[in-house]
């Protein structure tokens, strides 16, 4: 964490600071959450109980049309990962936005909410012949290709299926990013994608020309994910569109497509990444100029943001249990969940903002560690957070920004049951994925029969 963070994180409870991370519908009274979405959040726990993730329709759907009025023209596919439950896929194809999926799991959850085929782009870099099977019988949009094994793999099937399969090449252009290690994926040695700079991407290009049953239509490349400025989107177009050039100067291949990817960060405490008009902006004048310079054909163009659709639309809701105040170390507050429904930052070190959520109670702000209930020393969800001095077992604690990669990352650790997600709008709430019983978590185990 860094000095910034911690000042951040420690610093007043009410103010603009903590306000703007938190989605639209939210409303503060003295510092304290009190409602999403019209929705006191009192309510909302006794009624769908804790820890809850919660999702503010009015954020969401404003950051998908934000989406398609910047990008006119260009595709928008929502990158299903970042969140993958029928009900938000089905707001995203009801907004005019395509789904980009990564697994038969994400490509089935957008059958369920009737995303239509054409509009789904299957990414991976090691999708398995049973799935690229279901992306033929399903009739994926585009199938982006990762590996050269891939390619074949699509061949076989197309012809035993007498397919063809429209095909992006993902490209990776060697646009190192300042993101974290984890979610890099633009440098020479990733596990993604066919590298440019030592021509394994022109070498692709070849191997799918001449195969039967793959159409290539163009080019993907990703960068990474939480970026914060948009220059780094400018240089990625600016070599797609040379590469485009050059494949059709070389090898007299004329590609019309070009895919970004998605990666715009969005505010967790202090980042100020830029807004998705200027993000869009920068892209589009690139993307223009290279056509210009490099008399490329008009392209078809798409993004594939997930994080900044989702992320500032969701709140998690937490109970407090224990509080344990130490002599030689922090105040520890112990939530109703932890790693298992946010792994971010024991697997990043992400930090997040909170805020005490309920009736305000006036008082002094203190430092604490914000804990969850598993058995580890990793399971933190926040260092040195300033909340109410008596933060006391039963108040809620809110943790803004949590829409994308928390709920799709969730695990069963310490067999903890998954939490329930609600959609809120409007002084309503609407269940959009049931809490996990002890039953679901449990279901799967066979007992043996050690008489047997
Ligand atoms: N397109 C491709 C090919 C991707 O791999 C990703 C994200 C996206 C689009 C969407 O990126 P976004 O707009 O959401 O940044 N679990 C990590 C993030 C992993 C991102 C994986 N790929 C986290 O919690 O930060």
């Amino acid at each position: 964490m860094s000095a910034q963070d911690r000042q951040d994180a420690a610093g007043d409870l009410a103010g603009p600071r903590v306000e703007r991370v938190f989605p639209r519908g939210a409303t503060f009274e003295d510092g304290w959450l009190t409602a999403l979405g019209g929705v006191d959040v009192t309510e909302l726990a006794a009624r769908y109980d804790t820890p809850l993730y919660v999702l503010d329709l009015a954020e969401l759907r404003g950051r998908m049309r934000a989406y398609r009025e910047a990008f006119t023209g260009w595709h928008v596919a929502y990158a299903s990962k970042a969140l993958c439950v029928a009900g938000v896929l089905q707001l995203a194809a009801a907004e005019g936005l395509h789904v980009d999926v990564a697994s038969a799991g994400e490509l089935a959850t957008a059958q369920r909410a009737g995303v239509p085929g054409p509009s789904i782009i299957f990414h991976g870099n090691n999708k398995s012949e049973s799935e690229l099977d279901l992306a033929c019988r399903v009739g994926v949009g585009r199938v982006v290709v990762d590996s050269f094994t891939e390619l074949h793999r699509l061949a076989d099937i197309a012809q035993r299926r007498d397919h063809t399969f429209d095909v992006l090449l993902r490209v990776t252009p060697g646009v190192d990013t300042s993101t974290h290690a984890f979610i890099r994926t633009g440098h020479d040695d990733s596990k993604f994608g066919f590298t440019l700079s030592t021509g394994l991407a022109a070498d692709a290009v070849r191997a799918a020309a001449k195969l039967d049953g793959v159409r290539l239509r163009g080019l993907h490349c990703h960068l990474g994910s939480q970026l914060t400025s948009a220059q780094i989107y400018g240089r990625a177009a600016s070599i797609m569109t040379a590469f485009l050039a050059e494949i059709s100067d070389l090898q007299d291949v004329q590609l019309d497509e070009l895919n970004l990817g998605g990666g715009l960060g969005i505010a967790y405490t202090h980042e100020a990444p830029v807004s998705v008009e200027e993000y869009a902006a920068t892209v589009r004048d690139a993307v223009a100029a290279g056509r210009t310079r490099y008399g490329l054909p008009p392209l078809r163009l798409t993004v594939e943001p997930g994080r900044s659709i989702v992320g500032p639309a969701g709140v998690t809701l937490y109970r407090v249990g224990t509080v344990k105040p130490l002599e030689s170390g922090p105040t520890y507050v112990s939530v109703d969940g932890g790693m298992s429904d946010n792994l971010r930052p024991a697997l990043y070190g992400a930090v997040h903002t909170f805020a005490p959520a309920g009736p305000p109670r006036p008082g002094e702000t203190a430092p604490v560690s914000v804990v969850g209930k598993h058995c580890e020393s990793g399971d933190f969800l926040g260092r040195d957070v300033g909340l109410p001095a008596g933060t006391r077992e039963g108040d809620l604690l809110a943790v803004a920004a949590t829409g994308a990669y928390t709920h799709a990352m969730a695990s069963n650790y310490n067999r903890v049951p998954r939490p329930a997600m609600v959609l809120v709008d409007g002084g309503r709430s609407h269940l959009l994925v049931r809490r996990e019983t002890l039953d679901d978590v449990l279901g799967r185990d066979q007992l043996l029969d050690l008489d047997a």
